[in-house]
């Protein structure tokens, strides 16, 4: 049967282990300039109904360096849900491609197109999760604290699709999980209590980012208005204030943290410049992993 990535929990814990480990593989491989070309022959559909930079590029230039070729489908194009139903689109694109990647608003479009695709169709952001960003923040967390142990990660801000694929990873892989966000901005309620409940990792809700932070290993942020909600960006600007990533705040850790951000980000404010260009900061690392994260699931819905 075919597999598709929307979310991290598509995956048990030990495919999330696989896919790190592969991660790392195929990372070294294409640093030491080894063929490998696993792809070769095939195409990648890559649907956005959002802009993108990193996204784009990563599932382009991966897919191309794996051997295969990769076709960007923009707003304009296709036209999914507006111009053809997304049930038409995904039949379509079976024909043609060995893989499906979509960037979509509507969470349930995307289910809908992997239900109605014969080919793996992987999730590259809806309104709801992000979960191959996350994959590749985790890899990125792995490989400069070669351990997953007693890690403790607070998200500052929104609590937006890339909480949700956090709180997702924290039902695979335990870590503590503190989210320091304004009232009435918190992730969706069902998911954490969802998450609580299985007790694999503690998580936290809190509206206090500086008690947040305490004993943090890695701070990480996002924008305070994500794609979709721009025009909100004003007020939310007033409502977030306390919230943004400084050096006072990262000094009051307690320890050495590491600062994250998925990109891009809006300098000045929901991060300072100085803490972006700080040596603990590992954004541009979390950005090119993205291709070897991608590339590693895949391989994996592939084989
Ligand atoms: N982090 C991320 O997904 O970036 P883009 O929106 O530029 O693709
Ligand atoms: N939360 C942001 C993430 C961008 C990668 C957005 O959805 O716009």
């Amino acid at each position: 049967m075919k597999r598709d990535f929307l979310h991290i929990t598509d995956f048990t814990t030990d495919e999330v282990w696989e896919v790190l480990n592969l991660s790392k593989e195929i990372k070294a491989k294409l640093k030491n300039g080894e063929e490998f070309t696993p792809f070769k022959g095939k195409t990648l559909a890559m649907i956005f109904a959002k802009p993108s930079a990193r996204t784009r590029v990563s599932f382009e230039t991966g897919f191309f360096k794996l051997g295969g070729h990769a076709l960007f489908l923009g707003p304009n194009d296709i036209g999914i849900g507006k111009r053809e139903s997304v049930s038409d689109i995904a039949e379509v694109m079976s024909r043609f491609n060995e893989m499906i990647m979509a960037r979509l608003f509507d969470h349930q479009h995307i289910i809908e197109l992997a239900e109605n695709a014969s080919v793996p169709v992987v999730n590259g952001l809806t309104d709801f999760n992000h979960p191959c960003q996350i994959m590749a923040d985790i890899f990125t967390v792995l490989e400069y604290r070669k351990s997953l142990d007693n890690l403790k990660v607070t998200y500052i801000g929104d609590g937006n699709n890339i909480v949700h694929s956090w709180l997702m990873l924290a039902m695979r892989i335990p870590f503590h999980f503190s989210v320091a966000c304004p009232e009435g901005f918190e992730p969706d309620q069902e998911l954490v209590k969802k998450v609580q409940s299985q007790g694999l990792s503690t998580i936290e809700i809190l509206h206090d980012p500086y008690l947040a932070v305490k004993d943090s290993d890695v701070v990480y942020t996002d924008v305070w208005a994500s794609m979709g909600q721009k025009e909100e960006a004003n007020q939310r600007r007033k409502l977030f204030s306390k919230f943004q990533v400084n050096d006072e705040l990262m000094n009051s850790t307690g320890r050495n943290t590491y600062f994250m951000h998925c990109l891009p980000a809006e300098r000045g404010i929901e991060v300072t410049d100085s803490v972006c260009d700080a040596p603990y900061s590992i954004i541009f690392d979390q950005a090119e992993n993205r291709m070897h994260a991608q590339n590693a699931i895949m391989l994996s819905l592939m084989s």
